[in-house]
């Protein structure tokens, strides 16, 4: 039997890359998977169904369980769902924390999953490294988790809600995704793309040079879900699993836009550090939430898998920014 995979917010940045990564690797009409995403507010663009003609779209809202129905109806239960919707800009976090915690906090997934019996469905959920409070370096997935705003309290609040009522998952803490604009590009602004057009204009900007994050390219984190996918239906084992899933380096935006200045051949001189605490952002941020990314390295499930986590981080090449 096809094994079934549903994206939630499929529409979104991580979302469209898995998309694509998945669609990509159907090597034989044997490996072939039933794949369905969801998306929200809008329709998927006519670019984005085109891309992937095999993908079924439905429209849900996390808020409400409102769509849940029709995946039965005509996807029903699937094998992997990988959870990528969320209100994941931290300031509307702060702005609405009651529909941060409605749309972050995945109960109505959770309780869509119960109505199939057991959990047969192995749920992949992306958290955050804002679930740390930032006040050292190299997190550990066993630190205490202790956010500093509405948006780290939201995922905090997911993953117990996932520990206290799903049997079978993982919960990926990411650090910030780069990497290249979606098919159907996403409106949201990128982290390296923005850095590259400022700074391709020739304008003097102010980055951070204290706060401090692991950035890890967006293939790396399809290539982890992947391999977490492929696991489960090979050898139908259960899992409880919580990953940091960051890149091997711990940088500053400083040293994020040196980086990207490099790559691109610009002037170093336009980027001038800046304390974190000379600006206000409407919402409070995390100093310091580098992550220990050993167990994720270690983890004999990824062991033999991912051979290519990045060893540098951050566009080797400008293919990686567009
Ligand atoms: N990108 C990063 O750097 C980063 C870093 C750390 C963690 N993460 C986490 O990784 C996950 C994926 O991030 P991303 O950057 O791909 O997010 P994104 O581009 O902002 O996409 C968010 C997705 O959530 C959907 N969504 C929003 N409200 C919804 C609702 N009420 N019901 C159902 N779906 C809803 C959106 O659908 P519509 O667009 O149709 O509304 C969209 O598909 C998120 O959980 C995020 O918190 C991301």
């Amino acid at each position: 039997m096809k094994k079934k995979v549903l994206i939630i917010g499929g529409n979104g940045y991580l979302g469209q890359h898995l998309l694509q990564s998945l669609s990509e690797s159907q090597k034989s009409v044997e490996d072939e998977l039933l794949i369905s995403f969801t998306y929200h507010s809008v329709p998927p663009p006519q670019l984005l169904l085109q891309s992937f003609p095999k993908a079924i779209p439905f429209q849900v809202d996390l808020q409400t369980g409102q769509g849940f129905d029709s995946i039965s109806h005509t996807f029903g239960q699937p094998d992997v769902v990988v959870n990528c919707a969320a209100l994941s800009v931290p300031r509307a976090c702060e702005a609405e924390p009651t529909v941060a915690m409605s749309i972050n906090v995945p109960s109505s997934l959770i309780k869509w999953l119960s109505s199939f019996g057991e959990s047969n469905t192995l749920l992949i959920h992306l958290s955050t490294d804002q679930v740390y409070e930032g006040t050292k370096s190299f997190y550990k997935e066993d630190d205490k988790t202790h956010p500093v705003n509405v948006y780290g309290n939201s995922k905090v609040a997911a993953e117990e809600y996932i520990f206290a009522n799903w049997s079978n998952f993982a919960i990926l803490r990411s650090s910030i995704i780069f990497g290249p604009q979606t098919i159907s590009p996403v409106s949201k602004s990128l982290p390296i793309q923005w850095m590259d057009s400022v700074l391709a204009n020739g304008q003097e900007t102010t980055f951070f040079h204290d706060e401090f994050r692991c950035p890890i390219f967006v293939k790396d984190v399809v290539n982890i879900i992947q391999v977490l996918a492929d696991r489960w239906f090979s050898d139908g084992e259960k899992i409880q699993l919580v990953l940091n899933v960051g890149g091997p380096d711990r940088l500053s935006r400083v040293q994020m836009a040196e980086v990207v200045a490099r790559v691109r051949g610009y002037n170093t001189s336009l980027i001038k550090p800046v304390s974190a605490s000379s600006i206000d952002r409407g919402v409070k941020s995390p100093a310091d939430i580098s992550m220990d990314i050993t167990k994720l390295v270690n983890n004999t499930l990824f062991l033999l898998e991912i051979k290519d986590l990045r060893t540098n981080v951050i566009p080797r090449s400008r293919d990686e920014i567009h």
